[in-house]
């Protein structure tokens, strides 16, 4: 048995999808038998586990998905093993806390997006455990960060990506609105997220330089950006990040 799954809800659904849309054998997981494991066990052919202590008897690699709230009491007292990983996805819940409770087992702590679904989630990830590779690399990129004060700040954008499907859903309203219909608006509107996100992630120009090739003195882009700053919509971002940030710390 490959990875072993405790909290089998909406998060997991997308990471399952993801694996098996790399190729992973269905039974190469077993699932916890709380929240959706039953139905996605009888629906794909994934193992299903009796409680999570076998999971944990079972499976080297335990992926954690609960709320954080319910991340401690899922994992304490199952007989972990030294040579055993657990990766948590809770979102806050340090790894001092989680490693206490799974000695002599290993933490790693990463934070998916559900685009995993799709192989394109980056993940962050901390410390960059091998045993963890194999499943990063199945549900987009991994991207090792050097310590856990980087991966409380890089999970701030695991709620710029909700964001970006606000910003997404309200131009693609606007433009239906206007009488684009929405089946095309919503095409145009998310490839042009996915353009613009290409282009910063792959081109080798300075990002600020990409932008100003495209803010045309008395152009559209400018008269938009300038209206946003006039509204004080891109410092209200800058807050936006501030109070996640503050949120998450607050959970250590
Ligand atoms: N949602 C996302 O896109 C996302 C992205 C990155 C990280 N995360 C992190 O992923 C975690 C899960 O989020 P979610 O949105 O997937 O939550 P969710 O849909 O509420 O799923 C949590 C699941 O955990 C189960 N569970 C609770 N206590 C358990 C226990 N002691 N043993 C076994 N299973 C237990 C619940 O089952 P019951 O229904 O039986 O209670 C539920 O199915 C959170 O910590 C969050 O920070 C989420």
């Amino acid at each position: 048995m490959r990875l072993g799954i405790i909290g089998v809800g909406h998060l997991a659904g997308s990471l399952l999808a993801g694996v098996r849309r790399a190729g992973w054998a269905p039974d190469e997981v077993l699932l916890a038998p709380r929240g959706h494991g039953p139905e996605l066990a009888g629906r794909f052919g994934h193992a299903l586990a009796r409680d999570n202590a076998e999971v944990v008897a079972v499976c080297d690699t335990v992926l954690l998905a609960v709320r954080p709230a319910h991340a401690m009491e899922a994992v304490a007292g199952l007989g972990w093993r030294s040579g055993q990983v657990l990766i948590s996805a809770c979102a806050g819940v340090p790894s001092g806390a989680l490693a206490g409770a799974v000695a002599p087992a290993r933490v790693v702590r990463i934070m998916p997006m559900t685009a995993a679904e799709f192989g394109a989630s980056p993940t962050v990830v901390w410390p960059d455990e091998p045993a963890a590779r194999p499943f990063l690399s199945a549900i987009g990129t991994a991207i090792p960060l050097a310590s856990e004060a980087d991966f409380e700040t890089a999970t701030v954008s695991a709620a710029v990506y909700g964001w970006a499907q606000e910003l997404i859903a309200r131009a693609v309203e606007w433009s239906a609105a206007q009488g684009l219909p929405e089946a095309t608006a919503r095409q145009l509107v998310a490839q042009t997220f996915a353009g613009a996100a290409r282009m910063q992630a792959e081109s080798a120009a300075p990002m600020r330089q990409l932008l100003a090739e495209l803010v045309t003195p008395g152009g559209i882009t400018e008269a938009g950006l300038e209206h946003l700053r006039d509204a004080g919509a891109l410092e209200a971002w800058d807050g936006a990040c501030a109070v996640v940030l503050e949120r998450l710390r607050g959970a250590t």
